[in-house]
């Protein structure tokens, strides 16, 4: 018998802070005009003192459990993605583990920054179809704000991400009459370019400590972007990847019903949509109010077309990512 990975809840939260480009034009040399013409972006929310990355997971999980129809204790593990963890060790995933009545399931953080979704997507489908796991959580969760330069060395940087957490829940599809799961799924990394979009410190590679006031008065434990070099990239690896994954499931661009882009930057998306000819009306966005959330821009993409009647049982939808690594993604699900 034939075991598919099926997604059957999903759920998400962004906080209720509301950050305009605006208000960032306080903080830094910057403009609403600036923001909106290279990137889209209007607006991104950004957590008040008490919220937590967990709090957020934990917010999205409860709703992707209830449109699932489980509770915390049905779920088996719990994978967990972020580049911006709630404590230095140990990872978001146990701060959130034990928030909800999950028992003592294992649970981990997965570091492929912005295709970190994908990336966590593509174990549980793999821990699903071996019969290790009959439910899995998959988490995207991203606290940036707290990390951001608030000035003009970076302004870059600091006005493309947002915070938020989106969920699914994967659980293994033994029914032969249900056609729904995971069709396929793609993963690839370059190390080479790693410095090209990281936060340098703390980094435990660096002798005797890690981090000292100096690197912080350095800039060197915020992001660093070389933005141009990584939309060279993002707009050759997005549609590369996206084309192999449709040829490995045997399927056409035509095919699909909708198609679900990291929010990294508006006009990389649509660079990439004009290449591939997709219609606008089949492309999902809200980097426009919620930012680059990293790894959690793709569930929350999901989890919104869900609550807004945009995902059709029977449907075929394309996620793909690009991200620091430089790591890039791309699965194909039959909803
Ligand atoms: C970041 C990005 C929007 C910058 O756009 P760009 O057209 O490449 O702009 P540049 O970096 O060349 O900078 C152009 C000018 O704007 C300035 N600038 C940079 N950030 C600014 C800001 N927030 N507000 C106003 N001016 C800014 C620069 O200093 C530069 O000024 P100069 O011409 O006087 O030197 C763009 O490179 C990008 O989106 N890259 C990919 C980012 C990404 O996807 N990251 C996440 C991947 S997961």
């Amino acid at each position: 018998m034939t075991t598919r990975s099926k997604i059957t809840g999903t759920g998400m939260c962004v906080p209720d802070n509301v950050v305009t480009n605006h208000d960032l034009a306080k903080l830094m040399d910057t403009s609403d005009e600036w923001i909106q013409k290279r990137t889209g972006i209007v607006e991104r929310r950004w957590i008040t003192e008490g919220e937590t990355p967990s709090g957020l997971a934990e917010t999205a999980t409860l709703q992707a459990l209830e449109q699932a129809g489980l509770e915390a204790s049905d779920i088996d593990c719990i994978l967990l993605a972020t580049l911006s963890a709630e404590h230095e060790f140990p990872g978001t995933a146990f701060f959130l583990q034990r928030r909800l009545d999950f028992g003592e399931i294992p649970c981990v953080d997965l570091r492929a920054q912005c295709s970190g979704f994908l990336y966590a997507l593509t174990f549980a489908d793999a821990l699903v179809c071996a019969g290790r796991y009959e439910r899995v959580l998959v988490v995207g969760c991203e606290v940036h704000s707290t990390g951001l330069e608030m000035a003009d060395r970076g302004r870059d940087v600091s006005v493309l991400f947002g915070d938020g957490a989106g969920a699914v829940v994967v659980e293994a599809n033994r029914d032969e009459n249900d056609p729904a799961g995971l069709l396929d799924i793609r993963l690839h990394a370059d190390g080479q370019h790693a410095e090209r979009l990281w936060v340098e410190v703390p980094a435990s590679g660096v002798h005797p400590t890690r981090i000292t006031k100096e690197m912080i008065d350095e800039g060197r434990a915020f992001p660093t972007m070389q933005g141009r070099f990584v939309f060279k990239h993002a707009v050759r690896r997005m549609p590369e990847v996206l084309l192999e994954v449709l040829s490995a499931a045997s399927l056409k661009l035509d095919d699909i019903d909708l198609f679900l882009f990291h929010q990294a930057n508006l006009r990389i998306n649509e660079y990439v949509a004009k290449q591939l000819e997709i219609p606008a009306e089949r492309l999902l966005s809200n980097i426009h109010k919620f930012g680059n959330c990293s790894a959690a821009s793709i569930p929350l993409l999901l989890a919104e077309a869900s609550r807004e009647g945009r995902l059709e049982r029977g449907q075929l939808v394309s996620m793909t990512a690009f991200g620091s690594g430089f790591t890039w993604a791309s699965a194909v699900v039959r909803w």
